[in-house]
């Protein structure tokens, strides 16, 4: 497979060019980079309205993923996930109706800014099970319950999968269910790019989707900051739009570093890379089998996910971030219940070898007995576009019962909200918050508690 960019690049260095155009480095090195570092000069193409070597590449990209149209964005997920929400928006929505968007609890803050931006409303569906931060698997009867006890149609459905701890939705179920009501179903993919080299993959663009989004820069080897959107067949009278709604977010100067990181890993993506990852999907399964064999507890999570629930081995999730870092590895994501390990087939043979040796090698402690979290009952006071032009201040999270939040409080990472703008804390939010460890909240100044 041909790689357009980073050739044209590698052209333009080995020319000895004058550079008379931005970036100001002029190629100088501080960082090691700067030569390849370039801007959209003549014959570089550009990315929001592209007709050249950045088309090129991405018509590979399309090729590799299978779908109707990939778009690359510099701006990772965050920019695509803006960009696929206008876009049904301006497709779908109604004259003189506000949009409803019917998404799962678990919304990246990306989603939630959005709302802001956009005006639109959003009804989440409500899940039968416990509430954890990060977890947001959405069963088809759920989601037909969210979409009948909607007040209007809403111009989509947005879930999230695989979610931060890597659990799944049944995409193909869930598309079902949204082909029934004629509603376009968008997926939050960041972290499954590489769903598309699995076998009889479970990539959502092959499972119903209308249009997601992937950080290529989570899973594949691609600089941070290198995403698609991907559109299917059926969305493929928006396509010509997308360009235009990705200038409307995303920066007018994108990084050619990373779209050349896009380009070169086109040509690993169609090669190798599939063998490697079977490879990689593999190791894990059997690291994870001697975590197991141990005593040590694994959530099912995304294949390429390691998901340990270390409380019953008597550590935390903390624990066992600290007990790595110690040792000079750092993990994804911890709280008090979990831990997140990312792997990839770019990890070592070490890397793989110090997870279980680390791990294997502390001893069995007392189970730490799990903590009931309440559940969790969201009253929506303001939408989140009313929400954002209210003036805020800052408390703290023991201060803020009654309050009205006013942008999507967060941990950081999942950036996942427990209670988002717009929607009154409770005082089982203030107990989920702090047992998260969030101690600040953002609320509306003007609706003073009771
Ligand atoms: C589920 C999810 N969606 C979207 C994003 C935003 O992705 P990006 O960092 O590529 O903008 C993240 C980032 O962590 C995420 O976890």
């Amino acid at each position: 497979m041909d790689t357009p960019i980073y050739d044209f690049v590698k052209n333009y260095i080995d020319k000895k060019s004058h550079r008379l155009h931005m970036p100001g480095h002029k190629g100088v090195s501080f960082l090691g980079c700067e030569h390849l570092d370039l801007t959209e000069i003549d014959g570089a193409d550009y990315l929001y309205n592209a007709k050249g070597i950045i088309r090129e590449s991405m018509d590979n990209a399309t090729q590799i993923f299978g779908s109707y149209r990939t778009f690359y964005t510099t701006e990772g997920s965050s920019l695509s996930i803006k960009v696929m929400l206008k876009t049904v928006i301006h497709e779908f929505s109604k004259e003189g109706e506000t949009p409803l968007v019917i998404a799962s609890r678990n919304a990246h803050k990306a989603f939630i800014y959005s709302a802001m931006m956009l005006n639109f409303d959003v009804e989440y569906v409500k899940s039968s099970k416990d509430f954890t931060l990060c977890n947001g698997v959405v069963s088809p009867e759920d989601l037909e319950d969210a979409i009948n006890s909607a007040d209007r149609k809403p111009v989509c459905v947005y879930i999230t999968s695989p979610d931060y701890l890597g659990g799944m939705c049944d995409i193909t179920a869930l598309s079902k269910v949204c082909d029934r009501y004629g509603i376009p179903l968008l997926v939050d993919n960041a972290h499954g790019g590489y769903l598309n080299f699995l076998q009889n993959s479970p990539h959502p663009i092959h499972c119903g989707a209308f249009m997601c989004c992937d950080s290529a820069h989570k899973t594949l080897p691609v600089l941070t900051g290198g995403g698609y959107l991907h559109l299917s067949e059926r969305a493929k009278d928006i396509a010509p739009s997308i360009g235009r709604f990705m200038e409307f977010f995303g920066s007018t100067s994108p990084s050619y570093l990373i779209l050349q990181s896009l380009d070169l890993a086109n040509k690993y993506l169609a090669g190798d890379y599939s063998k490697d990852l079977k490879k990689c999907v593999s190791d894990i399964q059997n690291l994870k089998a001697k975590l197991i064999y141990n005593g040590w507890e694994i959530y099912p999570s995304d294949p390429l996910k390691l998901t340990v629930k270390p409380k019953s081995f008597g550590y935390s999730g903390y624990d066992i971030a600290e007990i790595l870092a110690k040792n000079n590895g750092f993990v994804e994501y911890a709280d008090p219940d979990f831990v997140v390990i990312m792997l990839t087939p770019q990890n070592s043979y070490d890397d793989f070898e110090f997870i279980e040796k680390t791990l294997n090698s502390l001893p069995k402690k007392e189970e730490i007995l799990p903590t009931k979290l309440p559940k969790l009952n969201f009253e929506k006071v303001l939408s989140p576009f009313e929400a954002s032009k209210n003036e805020f201040e800052t408390v703290a999270v023991k201060d803020s019962i009654g309050r009205i939040a006013s942008s999507p409080n967060v941990g950081f990472p999942p950036a996942i909200a427990v209670v988002t703008a717009g929607e009154r804390i409770s005082a089982e939010a203030v107990e989920i918050m702090e047992y998260y460890g969030i101690d600040k909240i953002d609320v509306i100044k003007e609706h003073r508690c009771k």
